[in-house]
């Protein structure tokens, strides 16, 4: 999978593209990252790239030259006008953005499945409207809060979405994980069997793999319950028969300790 990033700062990639799990899909080759400097569009001498907003008010706004140069020259993708409108490119042109759509697993998931995306980090008070309109394919928030740029929200949605490309994740699966279902993941313990007098739940040591299946699913309920009661109401309707009986039995479990 490719993944190219428009930024002022293509530095800030360097660091976390090296490291760890990303770094060793990239050496493998499972997924390139390109990094474009979006000045490298930037206009005259000074290769500016932002401008006083129309109407006034505080800071600046990205001009749409440069991000349409970099869209254009950088991607290759054809944009097109208000004469002349370009049919849409082959993949997602996303745009970092409080004002987007907030990206979360499920989105991962999506976004895993196209061989190429491309993601633009904003600077700024924002862009001009026209990139927005005319050069995006869709806004993503990372949350509903506001950072000084796009780049750690690329960061955020590069990972997420290459940790789910096959063959990148070496030995941990994804199955299992927080929000693959709406379903927080069940603890996990290691050796030693008893560290500083404190031990791991016996089910865990006893070898019975259908007990611990069963103990990890319903401790997983057990903390979707307390720590994310909101996911339950779209987890109810997945549950097959078994997890339903699994369910019912945590959820009287908790409610006459509830009572104790
Ligand atoms: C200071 S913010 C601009 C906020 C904008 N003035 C607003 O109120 O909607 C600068 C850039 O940071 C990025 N950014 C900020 N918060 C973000 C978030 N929650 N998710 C994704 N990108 C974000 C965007 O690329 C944005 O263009």
């Amino acid at each position: 999978m490719r993944f190219d990033i428009l930024t002022l700062f293509p530095q800030m990639f360097e660091g976390p593209m090296k490291e760890s799990i990303l770094g060793r899909a990239i050496n493998q080759g499972l997924i390139e990252v390109h990094t474009h400097n979006i000045r490298d569009w930037g206009l005259g001498r000074h290769k500016q790239v932002d401008d006083y907003p129309y109407g006034g008010g505080a800071g600046m706004v990205f001009r749409p030259e440069a991000v349409f140069g970099a869209i254009e020259e950088g991607l290759g993708v054809k944009l097109g006008s208000a004469e002349e409108p370009a049919p849409p490119p082959d993949f997602p042109i996303l745009l970092m953005s409080p004002q987007g759509q907030v990206f979360d697993q499920a989105m991962a998931q999506e976004l895993a499945a196209y061989p190429r995306l491309a993601l633009v980090c904003g600077h700024y008070e924002g862009l001009d409207e026209r990139i927005v309109q005319h050069a995006i394919t869709r806004e993503v928030s990372i949350g509903d809060f506001v950072l000084t740029g796009g780049e750690l929200a690329a960061m955020v949605i590069v990972d997420a979405v290459a940790r789910l490309v096959p063959e990148v994740l070496a030995e941990e699966s994804p199955g299992e994980e927080s929000h693959t279902r709406p379903l927080l993941e069940y603890p996990h313990y290691t050796r030693p069997a008893t560290f500083r007098g404190w031990g791991v739940p016996e089910i865990l040591v006893s070898g019975h793999h259908g007990k611990v299946a069963d103990w990890r699913f319903k401790e997983a309920l057990r903390r979707t319950i307390k720590r994310r009661p909101d996911l339950l109401v779209k987890l109810e309707l997945q549950l097959d028969k078994k997890e339903r009986k699994l369910l019912e039995q945590v959820l009287g479990e908790e409610e006459s300790q509830g009572h104790s």
